[in-house]
């Protein structure tokens, strides 16, 4: 069958019976660590699909485990430092076991410099893999375990979309759905488009189906995960708002998100589509990245300053109490004092609910990573600080807007530090927590807010 733009569906898994037997009978298990996004998060949640059907059975930490997997991140510089951190720390228990199998994967590991590099570094390492291929997994642990190849195999480019791919979801009343992959943006500074590839959207009767059977399964709420969710494009021609139409109307979930929003593509139908559907949350995350036009121009980020705060005036006619969430890269190469100062502005003029900030990262092959004008680490630090030190402050003012108010939160588990006490979120996306029962987990609850500090609100139940 053909895709909209051009890809096919891919059916691949491929059950390798020899494999599975061995693994059933050593009784071996498994353990993935997971770096980055929400879209490694379930691609790790697939990766562990993958290892459950061919016989490994999941365990909580590294030290219990026959097999473990990083699933790695190159976004910023420093999220890949702590993966040749953590793979380096394993040397030892590699040495002591050698049927310890360990497995790289992901956008890290896309890279083929960064593969490479880490099949010199750490020559203990058994399979490394990238983004286009994961897959295969199964394919190269039997090549390992029953050929004793050590594998190093990266695809340059992704095949299609994969439907058939197992998924052990994380629990809870919360699953990811996957909508499209890759992006077409290239922004200046962001490595994603090279390691995730180009643009390709999922069948729409497909996620239709998906999220079917989540619903079928009970789940309540589903985020559906793309790079830029507003590009959405299914075949016969189906746009992101007619998308979130079809999935409102032809499925029983009760709550829909999605991440995420390039504000140069968000529509007036995909607002008016979230104002008319009460399943939409009224949350969304649209990150501007910096709030000077000549810095947004050499991001390529395709919109001006007065343009995201239109959208936002748009957003807020539409729909008064909508949660909004964004990122800011601080220290982009050229970004002057006044530029800096444009990006205050804008988060006080905005006021967003939270915001996730970065100091900007040189990412090789970019066309930031050649552009002049670096800021010193130093001058980037003290900007970070003050940009987060103003965002703290709008956070916690509109978290306490919320004191006093009755909020309608699902719950989604115990709470870390009490196991008296739930969490769940408001439709906002905010984190409650309040006395319950974790027999609550997976329903509706009122509560009622009675303090709210920067990262959670707290409560009672009404
Ligand atoms: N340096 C710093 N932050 C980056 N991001 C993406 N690439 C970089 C980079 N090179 C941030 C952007 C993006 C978020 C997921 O990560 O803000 O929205
Ligand atoms: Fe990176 Fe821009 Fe694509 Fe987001 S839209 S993944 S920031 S290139």
């Amino acid at each position: 069958m053909q895709y909209a733009r051009h890809y096919t569906i891919i059916n691949t898994m491929k059950i390798n019976e020899k494999l599975t037997a061995l693994i059933k009978e050593k009784g071996l298990n498994y353990h993935i660590v997971t770096y980055g996004c929400q879209m490694n998060d379930h691609e790790s949640e697939k990766l562990g699909g993958i290892l459950e059907q061919v016989g490994y059975v999941p365990v909580n930490t590294i030290a219990e485990a026959d097999l473990i997997l990083f699933n790695t991140c190159c976004v910023r510089d420093n999220a890949e430092q702590k993966v040749y951190g953590n793979v380096g720390a394993l040397k030892k228990r590699k040495e002591e076991n050698p049927d310890l199998l360990l497995v790289v994967s992901g956008c890290m590991t896309q890279q083929a410099q960064a593969a490479n590099k880490l099949a010199q570094t750490f020559p203990f390492v058994d399979i490394i893999l990238g983004t286009h291929n994961q897959y295969e997994l199964a394919e190269l642990i039997a090549e390992r375990l029953l050929d004793g190849k050590t594998i190093l195999n990266v695809l340059p480019e992704a095949t299609g979309v994969h439907e058939d791919i197992p998924v052990k979801r994380q629990g809870g009343p919360l699953a990811f759905v996957n909508i499209m992959y890759g992006c077409n943006n290239f922004c200046s500074y962001c490595i994603v488009p090279y390691v995730r590839g180009r643009e390709r959207s999922r069948l729409p009767q497909h996620i239709i189906q998906e999220i079917t059977e989540l619903v079928q399964n009970g789940y309540k709420e589903v985020m559906l995960l793309g790079q830029n969710v507003n590009s959405y494009h299914g075949e016969g021609s189906v746009s992101f708002p007619q998308l979130l139409q079809m999935i409102c109307e032809q499925t029983k979930i009760s709550r829909i998100r999605f991440m995420t929003s390039h504000p140069k593509d968000l529509s007036d139908e995909l607002i008016a589509a979230m104002a008319a559907h009460p399943q939409i949350c009224k949350h969304i995350h649209l990150p501007v990245q910096a709030g000077s036009d000549s810095v947004l121009y050499t991001m390529n980020r395709g919109y001006t300053r007065g343009q995201y705060l239109l959208l936002i005036e748009k957003l807020r006619m539409a729909m008064p109490d909508i949660v909004i969430t964004t990122d800011i890269i601080v220290g982009f190469p050229g970004e002057t004092v006044h530029d800096f100062e444009e990006t205050l502005s804008l988060i006080r003029e905005v006021r967003f609910d939270s915001a996730f900030t970065f100091v900007y990262s040189k990412r090789s092959g970019t066309k930031a990573a050649k552009m002049e004008g670096e800021i010193p680490p130093e001058e980037q630090r003290d900007r970070i600080v003050h940009l987060i030190d103003i965002q703290n402050a709008i956070t916690e003012e509109k978290n306490k807007a919320y004191e006093g108010k009755d909020e309608c939160v699902l719950v989604e588990s115990t709470s870390t530090r009490d196991k008296n006490h739930i969490c769940g979120r408001t439709e906002g996306g905010k984190m409650v927590n309040f006395a319950g029962d974790e027999g609550l987990i997976g329903s509706f609850k009122t509560v009622h807010i009675s303090q709210a500090k920067r990262t959670t609100l707290f409560g009672e139940l009404r």
